[in-house]
């Protein structure tokens, strides 16, 4: 299977966003990755439920919407409800994590356990049998266009090797700072899905990059 690849629509032309969702859905594009963030978690706010469901109404593929919010549990049933297929929250955000992703499951969603750049991958030990995916920072999460932390490919290895042991059926999604000079190490790392944002869209040819980081 080749990697799965998911545009970061914050990266997108909110002027003009019609534009770019029809892009991603004639794109080899494989989701949409959707950031949420509510400036209390992370030190930036993007983005919620009316412009979600709009871009659930006009994306002919999975959504894949990325928590980066505090007490993420009071929402998981709205993201289903507003057409969300792939739900994540981050493990620094769960107190009862494990009840969290039994109620993302429950919803209809694959659930994802999301891990900030300090947070070591032993802290998934006892919970990655409940997850779908685990969405692995490379950067600091607020933010589009930030350069990749090199350490993040030994990670990837490391939580490879955890999957490997613990849940086979995991995936590993990659997010922040994929470009086409790291995509190849990410890949072989243990990666089955990238995120790209600064990438893609801004890229003279955002469809052909999409196809770029798929056959790397
Ligand atoms: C960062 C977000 C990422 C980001 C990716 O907080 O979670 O999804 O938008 O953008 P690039 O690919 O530009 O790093
Ligand atoms: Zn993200």
């Amino acid at each position: 299977m080749s990697v799965l690849v998911a545009p970061s629509m914050l990266s997108a032309n909110f002027e003009n966003l019609g534009a770019d969702i029809t892009m991603v859905n004639e794109s080899n594009a494989d989701l949409f990755h959707l950031d949420i963030m509510d400036g209390v978690f992370v030190p930036n706010i993007s983005f919620g439920f009316p412009l979600v469901e709009a871009i659930a109404k006009k994306a002919a593929k999975p959504l894949d919407a990325h928590l980066m919010i505090v007490n993420p549990e009071k929402y998981i049933t709205r993201f289903a409800e507003a057409g969300v297929n792939y739900l994540s929250v981050h493990i620094e955000a769960s107190i009862h994590l494990h009840r969290t992703l039994q109620q993302i499951k429950s919803d209809g969603m694959k659930a994802g356990i999301a891990i900030n750049p300090h947070t070591p991958v032993s802290s998934l030990e006892d919970i990655i049998r409940e997850a779908d995916f685990i969405l692995l920072m490379s950067v600091n999460p607020g933010f589009s266009a930030q350069k990749f932390i090199e350490s993040s490919i030994t990670k990837i290895e490391k939580l490879k090797n955890l999957i490997i042991q613990k849940a086979p059926h995991c995936l590993i999604e990659v997010d922040g700072g994929v470009n086409f000079e790291n995509a190849f190490s990410i890949i072989k790392a243990g990666a089955d899905i990238l995120v790209a944002g600064n990438t893609v869209f801004t890229s003279p040819n955002p469809t052909d990059a999409i196809t770029k980081l798929k056959n790397i």
